[in-house]
């Protein structure tokens, strides 16, 4: 197993999760259900960093590459306006039908259409340059392929923000282990070497990548 170490000081991260208002009755039941099921949701502090990243955006469509039950979805639909359409997707049929019920209670169910399925073939049916907004937040091992859809299907200035890159410190190690590790670091180094695109690593949570097709 890599070793894994604190991206952020747990004192600081406690700090900047106390400055955060209180979130709504839905938010707060479904990190309640990611603590007690133990399911990795991006979290709030991460979840802000969406949603302002959206408010920037403003795009007309999001494509949402490992949904889960929904926690970062909502925080986009909260973020945009209900002309902004999402698309989630999930390979688990569970997920699909926990984040369903959420966004049905939310009323939001008209404009975020789900899809149960590899999001390595959801993202195929999408148009070469026409996406403005993508995140992923899928299985590690895939983020080197699903790079090289994304950057086809985001048109120039969209984004692609990508959770988990910093992978508990675990991108520290030069030569490591395990597949998921080994894979972050390749997409790393493609986010930052390819000239498709100006990318940055903010190291809230996990690590987020923010990286603008040019
Ligand atoms: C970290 S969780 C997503 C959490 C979600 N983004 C949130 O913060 O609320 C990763 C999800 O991606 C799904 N997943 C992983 N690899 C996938 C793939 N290749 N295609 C579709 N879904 C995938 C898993 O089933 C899991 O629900």
């Amino acid at each position: 197993m890599d070793k894994k170490i604190p991206i952020v000081h747990p004192l600081i991260d406690e700090y900047m999760l106390a400055l955060l208002p209180k979130r709504d009755g839905i938010l707060r039941e479904m990190e309640s259900y990611a603590r007690r099921k133990k399911f990795p949701i991006i979290g709030p502090l991460a979840g802000r960093v969406l949603a302002q990243l959206a408010m920037i955006q403003k795009p007309k469509r999001i494509v949402e590459l490992g949904s889960g039950f929904g926690y970062s979805a909502y925080w986009l639909a909260k973020a945009t306006p209900s002309t902004t359409k999402i698309f989630c997707s999930d390979g688990d049929e569970n997920n699909y039908q926990k984040a369903s019920a959420y966004f049905k209670r939310a009323g939001m169910s008209r404009r975020i259409k789900y899809f149960v399925g590899d999001a390595l073939d959801f993202i195929d049916q999408f148009e070469d340059d026409s996406l403005e907004f993508i995140l992923n937040d899928i299985d590690k091992e895939d983020y080197p392929a699903i790079l090289a859809k994304a950057v086809r299907k985001l048109k120039k200035g969209g984004l692609l923000v990508t959770d988990n890159v910093l992978w508990s410190g675990r991108v520290l190690h030069r030569h490591p282990a395990e597949r998921s590790s080994q894979a972050i670091k390749v997409f790393n180094r493609v986010l930052f070497t390819s000239k498709s695109f100006f990318s940055t690593i903010l190291p809230v949570r996990d690590g987020i990548a923010v990286c603008v097709k040019r």
